[in-house]
């Protein structure tokens, strides 16, 4: 290379690393990576972008989109957007013509910054349209030929094919009534569990899409599908009912192959498949799962397989009009986990410890002779003896029986069942249980994971990581309320609890977006709301329970604050509005005193202990509380979706039902008419109070700790609000030592007891060892995990600043305390990355914060004795990169945009 070519390269090089970098990917369509079968007609884009300057902003956008790659960059495109000034990064709406069935669209983003620079293309991705009329399915829908047996061993349905061409793509469209796994040439289809998912499934059935182009052959290709009853028509609620959704199992299939040619063929589910049994015998979401491998069917899902004794199937009538694309992450397998000990209990049982309590199954790769019954059973506990426990399963039998084969040299796992364990039990195992041949495979809602943690304290990060895993086990498809016992359901009151931990958490926008879906398809024409959804509990579950059925309102309202999406609000209103009306309409003048309201679900009571009194608040009073705080969600919906007429409507009921509050549950002096910790709790948090009368009730809420030495006393609906409130009225202090309490009731009694996963009772294990009652005993329960909304978002002090949605402006506000020395947590925004953690070293608090591109912050630094503030090793006031807003005693407040800042104070 000649010398002065060299100098060239070099000096370009230089010059270059000296520009600013703004790179744009993480490019989601409806918060997905890539997805198929999407039925949104205008679907969203977002993205990313990142860049080596601070404070960095979007200034404008370009996004194109082709029906492929090649034309993208050829510029033969089906739709641009233009250059649009706008900081607008996230759902920005697809707005080219109708999209078309089964078509695959690519697209490209790029963007420009505040500073002049513009990024590359970014690379290609793509989505595509599921079907959007329900004439697209050729299919019909299918059912086994022959007689059932009662048991329901799962029908195998199957179809043979042929195809010639070279293939551009093809799909496959899959649901069922019951649960459905598919195979295409011997290979299974994708890797979701308990597909199709849980819906209301008589008003909406998901189907999945699968991108099968490599599973097709040239020539003879088999489709194979095995069926199981699942929620659909298997046992599903604590009365173990069956048939909840219907009483025939059934499969809809259509693949859909685009050949390269442009020509296209369709397969389908039609009269022309058979079906058969093969080895899965019975399956249970709450018993678990009974094989027998001697009755397998070698080979059934490949092509040449002889099905002539196979019946042929049944073709039903059933709706197609209730078909849906899925609009959530399917639940994947997640974590194998290695038994950490394998032992003998007191009572001779052979058991394995898997160290973590979690929701899956066992794998057991075995050796073994024909004919050999094993069963595993599944515990979450093990009694004060060292035995294995399982009574409070209740009347699930949680356990995978597997008959062998004469070969058997197998994997054993259950296909349409889970359970909620930390120890198995294994019986009829002739050889020695070696740990290399177990292994607990993890299932969940394959959400990404958003949040991390961490503190100086051990307990404390336990404690997180219990709640962590407790969203782990209760997110499949739907929130339960618990994944062991026989009940596992949707319930509201639990869900909404949990929910703003839970966004913290794992990205659960379109988990819960596909949930209220149900909810509102299950809410009853007067407004009531069931209290699990989908709705599985018939008359008895019809709901209107205070704090249950206000999910309605608080999630909604929650997504949009954390998302920032206002298509939730447009798409859940009518379902917020006819929530409160349906209070109202059960109001003696402005008071919520009828119905049947579950209250503060396992509060703190004396038969728990004989030390203390019981925490009872009146449920109409809480109820009371509810009531006020939905309507204020309405009148807040009400306004971002500019409906006038409801905002002034729903304000002045507001009024009146506070007034109506003051009135019925307090003294003259703000006294609640309870005096319990959660009546105070809840009374403040959703500001029924006059303001005079609102410290002096935060006063009362911290001598009733007192009371009970620095211990909670709230059930399911104070416990969320607890710590916030006391925060809120400068008691950080006092949260932090209810946070910290080692002894009963409190967050880290369980801890302190082994707990892995957080327990629905304050006591579940007693402090003397006992069991609380078997009828109501899950040790995977989330609601109490609701404190890591707390630490996330003042411990730390990540939040949305007031008055903005979806962490488009931060705040950071963090509340040192607990005699912690660092707490620290990163969480993922829809713009990037967010980090803020504190730490007291050499007489300092450092404070670090990362703000992502496209978003600004305030930050509030914690001043400890009038010292001097740095930012970056400079005084705060000198630098350039923060704007002072505000200054009190206790903070100095920040005004930042995107980039990473180190503030320095001196500390005691
Ligand atoms: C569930 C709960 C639920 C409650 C309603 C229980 O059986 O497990 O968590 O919220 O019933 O009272």
């Amino acid at each position: 290379m000649k010398k002065s070519v060299f100098i060239l390269l070099f000096l370009l090089c230089l010059f270059h690393s000296s520009m600013a970098q703004l790179n744009v990917g993480h490019l989601r369509v409806e918060n997905l990576i890539n997805p198929t079968g999407i039925d949104v007609l205008r679907p969203t884009f977002s993205w990313q972008f990142s860049s080596n300057e601070s404070n960095v902003v979007q200034s404008a956008y370009e996004i194109k989109v082709a029906s492929d790659s090649k034309s993208l960059s050829d510029g033969k495109v089906f739709w641009k957007s233009g250059k649009v000034n706008s900081d607008q990064s996230v759902y920005v709406p697809f707005n080219g013509q109708m999209l078309v069935s089964n078509q695959r669209y690519y697209w490209q983003v790029r963007v420009w910054d505040n500073k002049g620079n513009v990024s590359e293309w970014s690379t290609v991705s793509y989505w595509q349209m599921g079907f959007l009329n329900h004439s697209d399915w050729k299919a019909e829908w299918i059912m086994p030929g022959y007689k059932e047996e009662d048991a329901h061993p799962s029908p195998l349905m199957r179809k043979e094919f042929d195809s010639h061409k070279k293939i551009r793509y093809a799909t496959a469209y899959i649901t069922a009534h019951g649960l459905y796994e598919a195979q295409i040439n011997g290979k299974r289809v994708g890797d979701a569990y308990l597909t199709p998912g849980f819906t209301s499934y008589n008003k909406r059935l998901q189907y999945q899409a699968y991108d099968v182009t490599d599973f097709l052959k040239d020539g003879a290709n088999a489709i194979g599908v095995t069926l199981s009853d699942g929620w659909y028509r298997g046992t599903c609620t604590f009365n173990n009912d069956k048939n909840v959704f219907g009483t025939d199992i059934a499969l809809l299939f259509q693949l859909e192959i685009i050949y390269a040619d442009g020509t296209t063929a369709t397969i389908f589910s039609d009269g022309t498949w058979k079906s058969n049994t093969g080895s899965i015998r019975s399956s249970s979401n709450y018993d678990g799962e009974f094989s027998d491998a001697r009755l397998k069917k070698e080979g059934w899902s490949t092509a040449g397989y002889n099905d002539r004794d196979w019946s042929s199937v049944k073709t039903a009538n059933f709706s197609k009009e209730v078909l849906v694309a899925t609009y959530n992450e399917v639940v994947r397998r997640h974590e194998v986990i290695k038994p950490v000990k394998i032992f003998k209990t007191p009572r001779g049982e052979q058991v394995l410890d898997f160290g973590q309590n979690l929701v899956g199954w066992v794998q057991f790769k075995v050796k073994g002779k024909e004919g050999d019954k094993i069963t595993i059973s599944h515990a979450e506990v093990l009694d004060k003896s060292g035995n294995f426990y399982t009574e409070n399963l209740r009347r699930a039998k949680a356990q995978d029986i597997y008959i062998l084969s004469s070969n058997s040299d197998d994997t054993l796992e259950p296909h349409f069942s889970w359970h909620g364990f930390r120890y198995a039990k294994v019986e009829g195992y002739k050889g020695e249980l070696s740990p290399d041949n177990f292994a607990a495979i993890v299932i969940y809602s394959d959400m990404d994971k958003t949040g991390f943690f961490n503190c100086s304290n051990k307990l404390l990060n336990q404690l997180q990581s219990n709640i962590e895993w407790g969203l782990r086990g209760n997110f499949l498809d739907i929130p339960t309320d618990c994944p062991q016992r026989n009940e596992r359901l949707g319930w509201t009151g639990d869900a909404q609890v949990f929910f703003r931990t839970a966004t913290f958490l794992r990205g659960v926008n379109n988990f819960f977006t596909k949930w209220l879906k149900d909810l509102s398809a299950d809410q009853l024409p007067d407004g009531r709301v069931p209290h699990v959804i989908p709705q599985a509990l018939g008359a008895w579950g019809k709901g209107g329970s205070a704090g249950w059925s206000d999910a309605a309102t608080i999630i909604p309202w929650g997504m949009y604050q954390v998302y920032g999406d206002k298509r939730i609000l447009e798409s859940q209103y009518q379902s917020m509005k006819l929530w409160v009306d349906f209070i109202k309409k059960q109001c003696t003048g402005d008071l919520w005193n009828k119905g049947n309201h579950f209250g503060d679900w396992l509060f703190y009571s004396v038969n728990d202990d004989r030390d203390g009194q019981s925490a009872i608040t009146d449920k109409h009073l809480i109820a009371q509380c509810f009531y006020a705080y939905s309507t204020q969600l309405l009148i807040n919906a009400a306004k971002e979706l500019g409906k006038k007429e409801d905002v002034s409507y729903y304000t002045s009921l507001l009024q009146k039902i506070k007034d109506a509050f003051i009135n019925e549950y307090t003294t003259r002096n703000g006294a609640t008419m309870s005096n319990t910790q959660t009546s105070y709790v809840l009374a403040l948090q959703f500001d029924m109070f006059p303001e005079p009368l609102r410290q002096q009730a935060a006063d009362r809420l911290v001598a009733n700790i007192k009371q009970f030495k620095n211990h909670l006393t709230t059930g399911f609906l104070g416990t969320p609000y607890l710590c916030h409130v006391l925060s809120r009225y400068g008691y950080s202090d006092v949260a932090y030592s209810l946070l910290l309490q080692e002894s009963y009731p409190s967050w880290l009694y369980p801890v302190t007891k082994g707990a892995t996963t957080i327990w629905e009772r304050w006591d579940g294990i007693r402090p003397n060892g006992d069991f609380q009652t078997t009828s109501m005993n899950s040790f995977n329960h989330y609601a109490y995990g609701a404190i890591g909304d707390w630490m996330y978002r003042v411990m730390v002090g990540i939040d949305v600043e007031e008055g903005s949605i979806g962490y488009k402006k931060i705040s950071i506000h963090p509340h040192i305390g607990g005699n912690l020395t660092y707490a620290n947590a990163s969480y993922e925004t829809p713009y990037g990355k967010l980090f803020s953690g504190w730490k007291l070293e050499d007489k300092k608090l450092l404070l670090n914060a990362e703000i992502p591109t496209n978003t600004s912050a305030i930050i509030y630094i914690p001043i400890v004795n009038n010292g001097e503030v740095t930012v970056n090793g400079q005084p705060l006031l000198s630098s350039k990169s923060v704007i002072v807003a505000d200054k009190t005693k206790e903070y100095v407040s920040v005004r930042v945009g995107s980039g990473k800042y180190e503030f320095s104070t001196p500390s005691k």
